[in-house]
């Protein structure tokens, strides 16, 4: 049993570490040059979301409170913020993201994955991002991967393939209803 919640105020170290455990756990590479290398990977695919888009990072917890995974969002368009100018391959996505603006990284630790919750997480952002009036949410992956499955039944449909520092990539989108915000304010409730 896992309930699904923004990471709110909960900046404690013992929440930011599990988060960190996980994202490193499923980030398929194990080896870092050194330090740097490992710090400046961790910033561009988690440390910017954590420090800058707090709002829209959302865990899966168990019943006992221990993060059993996080989704990390942002709603600014990525194409058109410096914040992502190192990730080159927006540069050919830019008309995509014009239509799917939002974007998400998400993982979970192994033992809770292929049990449903994933989706839960994706629900939770875009119901958000929804309300703030994004059109559209992307997702970025290899495109064999796994979880290209798993992002079409959230509703993602491919929208373009991309060669990305060796690797083919692609880029996903689901269009979000135009909802106007809750009166009680509660954009997290699960459908
Ligand atoms: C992808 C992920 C968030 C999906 O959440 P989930 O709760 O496990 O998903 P569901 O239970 O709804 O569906 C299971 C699907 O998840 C995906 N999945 C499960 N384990 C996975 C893994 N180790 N790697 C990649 N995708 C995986 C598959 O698409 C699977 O469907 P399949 O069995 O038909 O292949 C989660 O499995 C995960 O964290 N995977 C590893 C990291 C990852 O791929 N993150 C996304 C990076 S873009």
């Amino acid at each position: 049993m896992v309930a699904i919640a923004a990471l709110g105020d909960d900046t404690t170290d013992v929440t930011l570490i599990a988060i960190e455990r996980i994202f490193f756990a499923s980030a398929g590479r194990a080896t870092f040059a050194d330090a740097a290398e490992r710090s400046a990977f961790r910033e561009r695919w988690l440390g910017r979301y954590l420090d800058h888009d707090r709002a829209h990072v959302f865990l899966a917890r168990d019943l006992d409170g221990a993060v059993a995974g996080y989704l990390v969002g942002c709603l600014d368009h990525p194409a058109r913020s410096a914040r992502f100018g190192d990730i080159s391959y927006y540069s050919g996505f830019s008309d995509l993201t014009e239509r799917y603006p939002a974007h998400l990284h998400i993982n979970l630790d192994p033992a809770w994955r292929s049990q449903g919750i994933g989706g839960r997480l994706i629900d939770a952002f875009s119901q958000q991002a929804a309300e703030a009036g994004a059109p559209g949410v992307h997702v970025v992956t290899g495109a064999a991967a796994r979880n290209v499955g798993f992002y079409r039944r959230c509703g993602f449909a491919p929208l373009r393939e991309a060669q990305w520092n060796g690797n083919a990539i692609l880029m996903m989108g689901r269009q979000l209803p135009v909802r106007p915000a809750t009166t009680s304010g509660d954009a997290l409730s699960q459908p």
